[in-house]
């Protein structure tokens, strides 16, 4: 693949190599809105964090981590797969030759100067956030995301150098900030760090939905070869038992 030539003149600058970061807006019904943030309530029970007062209430981290298969969830989570699948199509993958497997579905509940700290999700492939309160301006906390590594910076370090001699602009962005939004779906590789920042509405509670996605393998026949790199089917693989294979 061959970049363009540049036209004759000043010069100027091509991404090379963008990060995918997909965005739909939905418009959820008020109704079963209203029932998904109460089910959340019930499913937090009563814990409000994670259990550092500071941080935000996690279901991975409190057993509820199976929303895919919860009846007020599984609609809605359908509805968001299909976008997942319109961002693998954009990217080039082939539907027929591999099978998309969400791992995990669970909730985030913020309550005012929660934070959730800056991770990755190295379980997965490819992650995606639902949110289920925000109003765009960012101050129930916003979505941050990082690059694996800002090479324009040039200097490491330079991008968030305070006094330094570089001025921001999206070459050399240390980070990307989203804005919370009722309704707002964010898909991304899965490898990405991100960070929730401090809710700062002292009268709401930001709540989302985070998925977990691991592409594999379709189901082989016999004989067919699984392609590589791509893990094959889980319904071909073999769980060892604690206490050894074969079972005596
Ligand atoms: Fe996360």
């Amino acid at each position: 693949m061959f970049l363009p030539l540049p036209s004759p003149g000043a010069l100027t600058i091509e991404p090379l190599f963008p990060v995918a970061l997909g965005q739909v807006q939905l418009h959820p019904d008020p109704l079963e809105l209203a029932g998904q943030l109460q089910a959340l309530l019930a499913l937090r029970g009563e814990a409000e964090s994670n259990p550092d007062p500071g941080c935000a209430w996690t279901g991975d981290l409190n057993g509820v981590w199976q929303l895919h298969h919860h009846a007020t969830f599984s609609p809605l989570i359908a509805e968001l797969t299909n976008h997942v699948r319109s961002y693998l199509d954009q990217l080039g993958f082939d539907p027929r030759k591999l099978t998309l497997h969400l791992q995990r579905c669970w909730p985030v509940l913020s309550e005012p100067t929660q934070v959730v700290g800056r991770h990755h999700h190295p379980n997965a492939h490819l992650s995606a956030i639902y949110y289920l309160s925000g109003d765009g301006s960012g101050r129930s906390g916003c979505l941050r995301l990082w690059p694996l590594r800002q090479v324009n910076e040039l200097v490491a370090g330079l991008g968030v150098g305070h006094g330094g001699p570089l001025t921001p602009t999206p070459w050399t962005r240390p980070w990307l900030d989203v804005a919370p939004r009722t309704g707002l779906l964010v898909v991304f590789p899965s490898c990405i760090d991100h960070a929730v920042l401090p809710n700062d509405d002292p009268d709401a509670l930001r709540c989302s939905l985070s998925l977990d996605f691991v592409l594999t393998a379709p189901p082989m026949g016999e004989g067919q070869a699984s392609p590589e790199y791509l893990a094959p089917h889980p319904s071909h693989w073999l769980a060892i038992p604690e206490d050894g294979y074969p079972p005596a």
